[in-house]
């Protein structure tokens, strides 16, 4: 007897009327009609079921701080990392990881059980590493939770980063990150790159740094991302985190970039609520949208992710970690809204941020882990149209969120309508 049989279900891929049958917190079948017997049977009524998401670029410290102690109310990136230096002060590891953790209920409530969380190292104290590392350990029967240590106030620029950051390697962070256009100069930008590279292929660690998050066209870190990648033996390892340059910048340039971007195999993770926010401040009119050349990215061959970023935090005041949401205006800020651009914009918050995360058995293959979700919703395109609610979420084999379908009744004179939004042609 199997532990749970999932019946008739839609895939992203576009197959129909498929059995998933769970053994052991793992997929043992996928076919189907399956002629087997299970304690737990869902029946998926032909909605779509799908790998969890996966929020492949976030700040747990900082989220669900909003107006603490004021509102951003200029809405740019730099007022929002002056008041994170403000709240800073007050901060309490109990507080931060009450915060992360709530954060991380709204996840799963979302069907989203990995997140890569940036962890801010600026502060000598490291509170947030220490409620974060903690955090990781509690949440791991329900969320996948990588760690990045990110030196906000700059890894050259502020003067107990660089031995703040090693000291959360040390404690066990996961991820080496950096910020190298908030360094002082380019050249201190690039001698940031340079540095933190080295010390990822010395201890075997990823690389994901918050890199050229600015509207400055001839900006060149992400370049020399690229060309410390190749020099260090680092292919796949390295995630190139906004880009927001690229958008900005001369086709030609981008033209010599985009390749050398493939050639190392280079991580992308756009983060398109925050970048559609925060980027453009400068301009009058034409103004730009900020977020990097994600369609160019994609068709090259490079792995392109999106992530949610910043919730209810100094940089954002709007989200509820819904990553078809995020994934919603990814596709209209790159405008892919073809038939199978739209099932890319799905990936990017599904499979493609699973890669950038390197996350082990991922997927809904016979032996992946059985971690799921059921959307009200038939293929990937309604799910992002509708946002849809995600009814079930399961996590190696179980049920751990369930949301009733929405439906709204209405009372008409002559008769009680169900609307729900779906249709049939
Ligand atoms: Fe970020």
């Amino acid at each position: 007897m199997l532990d749970l049989i999932i019946r008739n279900a839609n895939l992203a891929d576009g197959c129909t009327g498929v059995d998933i049958a769970v053994e052991n917190g793992l997929i043992s079948d996928v076919a189907p009609a399956l002629d087997a017997r299970a304690h737990r049977e869902i029946d998926a009524g032909g909605r779509l079921v799908s790998p969890p998401f996966v929020d492949s670029h976030f700040h747990l410290d900082s989220t669900l701080t909003y107006g603490q102690p004021r509102v951003n109310e200029s809405g740019t990136l730099l007022e929002g990392i002056e008041l994170w230096g403000e709240l800073k002060p007050n901060l309490t590891a109990e507080n931060i990881k009450a915060r992360a953790l709530e954060l991380c209920h709204w996840a799963i409530a979302r069907g989203t059980l990995a997140i890569r969380s940036h962890v801010d190292v600026s502060d000598d104290r490291l509170l947030a590493v220490e409620a974060l590392l903690e955090l990781r350990e509690e949440i791991k029967p329900y969320i996948d939770l990588q760690l990045v240590a990110f030196p906000q106030d700059g890894y050259l620029r502020c003067p107990g980063s660089a031995a703040n950051l090693e000291k959360a390697l040390d404690l066990g962070v996961d991820v080496v990150g950096g910020i190298p256009h908030f360094e002082r100069s380019m050249a201190d930008g690039s001698a940031s790159i340079k540095t933190l590279c080295e010390l990822a292929a010395e201890r075997g660690l990823r690389v994901d740094m918050h890199c050229d998050e600015s509207d400055d066209p001839q900006s060149r870190h992400i370049e020399m991302l690229t060309f410390q990648t190749q020099r260090l033996g680092l292919q796949d390892r390295v995630t190139g985190s906004h880009l927001t340059s690229m958008h900005s910048m001369d086709n030609y340039y981008v033209s010599k970039l985009i390749p050398l971007m493939a050639e190392a195999h280079m991580h992308v993770v756009a983060n398109p609520l925050i970048n559609i926010t925060l980027q453009g401040r400068h301009d009058t009119y034409p103004k730009r949208r900020g977020m990097t050349r994600v369609k160019e990215l994609m068709e090259a061959g490079i792995n392109v992710a999106f992530g949610q970023d910043a919730l209810m935090d100094p940089w954002y005041s709007f989200g509820s970690q819904d990553m078809l949401e995020v994934a919603h205006m990814g596709l209209h800020l790159a405008q892919m809204t073809g038939q199978a651009q739209m099932r890319q914009m799905f990936e990017a918050v599904t499979g493609n941020a699973a890669k950038v995360m390197g996350l082990e058995g991922y997927g809904l293959e016979p032996g992946c882990r059985a971690d799921m979700v059921i959307l009200q919703a038939k293929d990937p395109h309604d799910a992002l149209r509708l946002k849809s609610a995600r009814l079930h979420v399961i996590r190696r084999g179980k049920v751990i969120a369930e949301t009733p379908p929405v439906i709204s009744r209405l009372a008409l004179e002559d008769q009680t309508i169900e609307v729900d939004f779906h249709f049939s042609v």
